[in-house]
């Protein structure tokens, strides 16, 4: 089993991406897991090149500081050309439909002038991340799976066209985390990139802003604590605790008598659990020689598992040497 994920530096690293993804990434890492951050990815909106390379550099050391093992963490451009050939490749493979179809797309799309080709083409490059390193098992939130069942149908077309070169991967959801919300609008789930980061706990916020942002968390009317998927609000607040102590959200909130206790026992929760990944990312972040070296070690490692089902897949396709 090969286990693979990746995270888009188009933003600072928030609670969700580390509930959902970074944790479980540093808890299940295998020796052949590979971990990446996904800067190519971060180009298909409007960017800033000098903050794309710092919110890397910061992606970068949180997986590290998260405790994800050193020798699984690389960056995407590194692997730049191998993943652009394949990108190619399996562009040729999938069908405009199937791409205009992915949800993402479709909402980051609507109502936007001059939206980038890159924006409709990213699940394909995000295909390639995983064929290209025969990834079996992708863990990612819920916001992620419509692209894993393409990077899935793309293997299996490929395959059956050309030859068995990829294996067949599949979205591995985890069971707490898998969509925390905004706290300021639960309707939506909580980003890096939102306009409005009221609602967003971010990985590197000092305590006190945690708890600020925590306390305003919107919750409902409903004056008892309860767990009701249908009350996002209150329902987010205690899946994020439960996500925190390893409970069900039902026996988090049997606990609290007030929303008022309820969020203060989230917020010293959050707090606590993200302490030593502030704390250890700040400190690679004062050391870029040290972020520099897992770097190279990282790329050098992902390229040399992977770039030969790019020469295979050209082979088989009538192109490459
Ligand atoms: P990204 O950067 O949007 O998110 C990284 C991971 O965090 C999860 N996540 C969340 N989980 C719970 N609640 C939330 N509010 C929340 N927000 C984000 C995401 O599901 C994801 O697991 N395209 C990917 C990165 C990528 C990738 C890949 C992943 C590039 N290539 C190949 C897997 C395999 C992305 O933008 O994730």
């Amino acid at each position: 089993m090969t286990r693979l994920s990746g995270i888009t530096p188009s933003g600072h690293v928030q609670l969700g991406n580390y509930l959902g993804a970074i944790r479980r990434w540093a808890a299940d890492g295998g020796p052949d897991d590979l971990y990446f951050v996904s800067d190519l990815h971060a180009m298909t909106t409007a960017h800033n090149p000098a903050r794309l390379r710092a919110l890397a550099a910061e992606q970068l050391a949180v997986l590290v500081a998260a405790g994800v093992p050193a020798e699984s963490i690389f960056v995407q451009s590194d692997l730049a050309r191998e993943l652009g050939a394949l990108t190619w490749v399996l562009e040729c493979t999938c069908s405009y439909g199937e791409a205009a179809r992915m949800i993402q797309f479709k909402e980051k799309a609507k109502g936007r002038a001059g939206v980038r080709l890159s924006l409709l083409t990213y699940p394909v490059l995000m295909a390639a991340d995983i064929l290209l390193q025969g990834a079996t098992d992708v863990p990612v939130g819920e916001d992620q799976r419509q692209h894993v069942e393409l990077a899935r149908a793309l293997a299996r077309r490929f395959n059956t066209t050309y030859g068995e070169v990829f294996a067949m991967p599949r979205a591995v959801l985890p069971v707490a985390g898998a969509r925390v919300r905004d706290l300021a609008d639960p309707r939506r789930k909580m980003s890096k990139s939102a306009g409005d980061s009221a609602g967003v706990v971010f990985v590197l916020d000092e305590p006190d802003q945690v708890r600020r942002k925590v306390r305003r968390a919107v919750t409902d009317t409903a004056t008892e604590v309860a767990y009701d998927p249908q009350r996002p609000g209150s329902a987010n607040l205690l899946e994020i605790l439960a996500a925190c102590t390893g409970e069900a959200p039902e026996e988090v909130a049997a606990r609290f008598g007030s929303y008022a206790e309820l969020k203060d026992a989230v917020a010293e929760a959050v707090v606590e659990t993200l302490r030593p990944v502030r704390e250890g990312a700040r400190e690679l972040l004062a050391d870029p020689a040290e972020l520099a070296r897992v770097r190279k070690a990282g790329a050098a490692r992902a390229a040399e598992r992977g770039s030969h089902r790019v020469d295979a897949a050209l082979r088989l396709v009538g192109a490459g040497g």
